[in-house]
């Protein structure tokens, strides 16, 4: 399937999706949020895709934000329905099966930031630049950045992003934990791919069910949690792949794992 702002391309159990409006610095446009939308969908449904990648078409930007020219031209309501647009994006790549990595070429603003927070680990270029720049615009964030974003930094760094709406630099957001690393612009892909090989060449239920874990845990208490991974923990024992990795390591062999 061929899509107007959206690329995919496939390197063995690997899907790299590229958001592809450079001219618009990759802003989130009704389109194109239905187009990732419509991607993600076909990636939980797709067992040979192990890990998906997420980036932004060319030099400068990851995501520059929600695309401001069209919501200048909405209502309330309909502003109401493209926030919730975006929220059910982010909600659905957050539930995708698969892991997502962000790798965050450039800017990543407003919408932009929300995205990359929807996603699992985020890898930065040392050029890249993040902010939550929506109250310049006199609007808060939309898709998800209120909640996310204290979430992942705490309620205090994330209130003085949100409200002075300063932009920052990938050390700095490495410091607060909102990128797990960063590195040169030029490495940036190939530092991403490596890490999905990595990830790829686990046991895929036994990666499916510790995301699941991360997330459902992140929304329950300590017990009911901990309630949820041995649930998890006993699924895996009825895997494929959970005998052949324990037999790998008993007999100190290799095994590639086969996702069931
Ligand atoms: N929406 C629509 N178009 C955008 C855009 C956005 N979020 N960000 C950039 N663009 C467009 C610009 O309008 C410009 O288009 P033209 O060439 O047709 O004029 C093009 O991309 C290049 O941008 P600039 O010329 O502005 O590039 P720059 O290097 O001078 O500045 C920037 C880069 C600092 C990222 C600047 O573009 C900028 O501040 N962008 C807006 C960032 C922003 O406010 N994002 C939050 C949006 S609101 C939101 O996301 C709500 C939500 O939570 C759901």
């Amino acid at each position: 399937m061929t899509y107007s702002n959206i690329l995919v391309d496939y390197q063995e159990q690997i899907a790299l999706v590229t958001i592809d409006r450079p001219k618009a610095l990759n802003a989130l446009n009704t389109l194109t949020l239905q187009e990732l939308s419509q991607v993600v969908e076909d990636l939980a449904n797709n067992s040979s895709v192990r890990v998906v990648i997420l980036t932004g078409s060319g030099e400068k930007a990851f995501v520059a934000g929600a695309d401001i020219a069209e919501m200048n031209m909405k209502t309330p309501l309909e502003a109401r329905t493209f926030s919730q647009l975006g929220q059910k994006l982010m909600n659905q790549i957050e539930s995708l099966p698969q892991p997502v990595i962000a790798a965050i070429n450039g800017f990543a603003l407003g919408g932009g930031l929300e995205l990359a927070m929807a996603c699992d680990i985020r890898l930065a270029s040392e050029k890249a630049r993040f902010g939550q720049p929506e109250v310049n615009l006199g609007i808060p964030a939309g898709f998800g950045g209120t909640q996310r974003l204290p979430r992942l930094v705490g309620s205090g760094r994330a209130s003085e992003i949100l409200l002075t709406a300063e932009l920052f630099d990938a050390q700095e957001a490495f410091r607060m934990g909102l990128v797990n690393r960063v590195y040169p612009k030029e490495e940036l892909q190939e530092q991403a791919l490596a890490m999905a090989r990595k990830i790829a060449a686990k046991a895929p239920v036994a990666i499916q069910l510790t995301k699941s874990a991360i997330y459902k845990g992140a929304n329950m208490d300590l017990i009911s949690g901990q309630d949820y991974e041995a649930e998890v923990f006993a699924l895996a024992f009825h895997t494929e792949d959970r005998k052949a990795g324990f037999k790998a390591f008993l007999e100190k062999s290799q095994t590639e794992f086969q996702g069931r």
